[in-house]
Formats: structure tokens, sequence, C-alpha cells
């Protein structure tokens, strides 16, 4: 390993480990084969690192272990909900709490009690669930990412949301038709890149002027709060708690993946300000997802989550964790691949239409480096790029295709799970990858769904390109 980079230090230690077994080159060729070269269609048992998502896969601590022992399982007004419910209450700022077993039910009831056809819905960057959420029903998602490579774009914080063309798309469209605008912290399609209280602020300010509700998106809070204590002047010596309150007391809603920032394996929830929608959320809760003191999670769950929420905002634990993506950005830039940079909070993201010039974007360069990392050392990573954020590309849409900004693959890195030498293992095999590169193919889509297709997707390598 390159010694030169300082691998940072963890402040835990392991109590309770889960063996991981490697299959060896010839499986792994007969797995990815038999998965259509779909890694999500992957069984986890034949992965070694999975760095798919950091959705769902933290590891929990002694304290939360034991708070599942106190979980309360009564249908109605279980105390265990209480206790998540003032957890929340404190850190979100919001008055009127609904629990859902994750982060799309949130979206979806909110878009579902909110949105009319034809509505527009801007977000910094929308998330794929998010998205598709929103064109369920019948709305359509815009983006407003700030441009990163303009000078007046903020050095650090390039998950911003661009106001500018926010308010220019406002005033064009008329506020009648905008139900509400979310700003997504961390911004994770754009690489889990912080968004500014500064920017924030502004962005609340344009809601305020024009009477659109602002609500979070609010998966990696934790994560976007400690980079605004990191790099935003005026907020060196105020606590990541603080920031988290400063920052949603400007919005009056939030919706929450809480299989990130949580520190649990399943839970979410939907968070307002605004007592009628409460009412109206609620009851579509209780015909979805379940009694509005449970949505769809275990008593034991909701003990979890409230415990994870504590632990997230510790300082020494951010420190920990974002510089542990730092670190890994650097294995790999030392190995030869080119990686999105500043890294974010929850990922690195390898640039692979850089890396892999000869590969076309309609043959999904990302997914081809995807692919070669799990052949190569058992990793699985996840593309996003046209795969994931394009359109057609399959036999019967080849002249459709609409290819995504940027191809990028994403190693999400799950928290407290993988210690620093799991990342050096990857980057000495990326170093592997990086001397090979021009061997790498492309792939071709056999057959696809209408929304999502990157998780179902069936595709075929390109043996002539
Ligand atoms: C920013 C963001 N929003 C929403 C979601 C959807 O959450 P869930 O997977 O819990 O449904 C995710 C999941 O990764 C996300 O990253």
């Amino acid at each position: 390993m390159n010694n030169k980079i300082q691998a940072p230090v963890e402040p835990f230690r392991i109590k309770s480990i889960e063996p991981i077994p490697q299959l060896d080159a010839a499986t792994r060729e007969e797995k990815i084969r038999a998965a259509h070269f779909n890694l999500f269609k992957l069984d986890a048992e034949h992965v070694f690192i999975d760095l798919l998502t950091d959705s769902g896969t933290n590891a929990m601590s002694a304290r939360q272990w034991a708070a599942i022992m106190e979980g309360d399982e009564s249908y109605a007004g279980a105390r265990s909900f209480r206790r998540f419910e003032k957890t929340v209450e404190d850190i979100f700022r919001m008055p009127y709490i609904l629990p859902a077993h994750q982060g799309r039910v949130a979206e979806n009831i909110l878009f579902s009690t909110i949105l009319k056809p034809g509505q527009f819905v801007p977000n910094n960057t929308h998330f794929d669930t998010t998205r598709a959420n929103t064109l369920h029903k019948g709305g359509v998602p815009l983006d407003f990412p700030v441009d990163a490579s303009s000078p007046a774009a903020e050095t650090f914080f390039r998950g911003n949301m661009d106001i500018p063309a926010l308010e220019s798309f406002v005033k064009d469209k008329g506020a009648e038709n905008i139900p509400v605008i979310i700003l997504t912290v961390t911004n994770n399609s754009v690489g889990g890149l912080p968004v500014s209280m500064k920017n924030i602020r502004e962005t609340a300010e344009l809601c305020r002027r024009f009477e659109i509700p602002l609500f979070f998106d609010s998966a990696r809070f934790a994560e976007n709060s400690y980079f605004i204590k990191k790099y935003e002047q005026g907020f060196e010596s105020h606590s990541v708690k603080q920031i988290a309150q400063e920052m949603f007391e400007l919005g009056d809603g939030v919706m929450m993946s809480a299989k990130k920032d949580g520190l649990a394996n399943i839970g979410g929830f939907i968070a307002t300000k605004d007592l009628e929608l409460a009412r109206r959320m609620r009851e579509l809760l209780i015909l979805v997802e379940g009694y509005a003191t449970y949505g769809g999670l275990a008593g034991r769950d909701l003990e979890a989550l409230a415990t994870g929420f504590e632990e997230v905002l510790a300082e020494d634990y951010l420190e920990y964790r974002i510089s542990q993506v730092a670190y890994l950005g650097s294995l790999l830039e030392a190995a030869g691949l080119p990686i999105v940079k500043p890294t974010g909070g929850h990922a690195v993201f390898i640039d692979a239409g850089e890396f892999l010039p000869h590969i076309p974007t309609e043959q999904f360069p990302g997914q081809a480096l995807a692919v070669a990392l799990y052949r190569e050392c058992g990793v699985r990573s996840v593309e996003i790029g046209s795969l994931m954020f394009g359109e057609g590309g399959d036999e019967e849409s080849v002249d459709n295709f609409v290819p995504a900004p940027r191809e990028l693959v994403r190693l999400a890195m799950p928290r407290r799970v993988y210690t620093n030498t799991h990342y050096e293992y990857i980057a000495a095999h990326a170093a592997n990858i990086a001397k090979k590169k021009e061997s790498l193919k492309g792939l071709k889509i056999l057959s696809q769904p209408k929304l999502l297709r990157h998780f179902i997707c069936d595709l075929e390598e390109i043996s002539q390109q």
C-alpha cells in the first residue's frame, strides 16, 4: 500500500464478526454471467466486499442491540414510538412525525398527497426512487444542481441547488404548478456532495417568497451537517447537532430513508410542520404501511433508530467516516483510476467515462467497470450512469438512446462495516484493472422494464467494439 496516505483510525473496536467467504476467479465468472452482468442479481454470498449501497447495510453498536431488547411491540402508542418521535423531533424540528419502513414509502406518501398530474418537482438532484415516485404520480421531476465547474460554485459544496436557475424556472412555470421543492442532503446523485447552509438558506428564502413548501430528503443529514462544520465559515464551533437543527428549521418537511444516517438496517419517516398535511398523509400511511405509531416497522426497529440518530451525530464517528471515504478515494487515485473530487460523505465515485474512453457511452462504460471489479476481486459496486439514469439503448430502442450526464461507478461504503484493510485490498486490485483496461468490453441491454431498469435488466457483453 501507499504509505504516504494516512489511514483514519476507527473510533470503535469489533465485538462481533461475520465471516465473508471469497470465491475463486472461475466461480465469480460463472456467477456474473448467470446474473446477466447485472450486479443487483448476484447473491450476496457470492460477493466478497459489498459496496453496492450504504443503505441498510450499516453495523449496529452494542447500545443499539441493547435498545432492540427494549422494543415495545404494542400495536398502538408503543413506548418505542414515543422515544423515536422525541428523538426525531429534537433533531429534525418537525412536530408531526410518521414512521415508514423506508424512504421510498415516505416519497410515495408525500407525492400521493400533494402532487397533481403535470405538476413539477424541483430538486437539487433527485435520487432514483424520488424521481420514479414523482413520475409514478404523473409529476415532472427536475434537477437543479449547481454547475460545479463554474467559478461561482462554492469550492466544496457542489451538492448545492442552482438558485438562479430554480428561480427563473419557478417564475416561468408559476408557483401554483410546483407543490414542493426538495433539497437532497447530501446530494447522492452528484457524488454524495454536501449542500452549504448558505445554499439551504437561499433555497428556503426562495420557497418562502413563492409560498412553496421546502422538503428535505435527509438520508445523509449527519454527513451533510459535518461537512458544514468542517468547510463552511462560521460553523466551526457549532456542534453537528446544532447545524442539523438549524438546517431543518429552515424547511417545512423532511423525508428520510433512515437506512443511511439512522445507522440501522431498516426504517424511515416523513415529518412536517403542517397539521393538515400530516392528517392526510397519516390516512394513507395507515392504508399502505401500518398504524401511525409503527408505520411498517417493529418496535425494536424504532429503538435501534432512536439510538442510531443519537450516535450518528458523534463527531469522532463522522470524522472517521468522512476520512475513510477520502482514504479510499486517494488509494484509488494512486492506483490510476480517475475519481470524482472532492470525495463526498458515503461513497467514492470512479469516472468510468474518463477511465474507459474506448467504450462508447451507449455501451455503458460504468457497468463494464463494475463488472471488471467483481471479476477481479469479488467487489460489488453500482453503475451511476446511462444504465441507471439514461433511456433506451436496448435492441428495440437503440436509436432512442439518451445518455446520463456522466458515466460513474459508485463504491458505497456501509457505515462501520469494513476496515481500512478491505479498502486497501480493493485499491490493489483496481491497479490491476488499470493495467489491462483496454481489454474491458462494453455491454448491451437484452431486456429492461419501464422504470428503475438498472435493478432488473439483463445485459450481455459486446465482443467487438
Ligand atoms: C437521497 C436518497 N433518497 C431516497 C432514498 C430511498 O430510500 P429507501 O431505499 O430507503 O427507499 C435513497 C436511497 O438510497 C437516497 O439515497
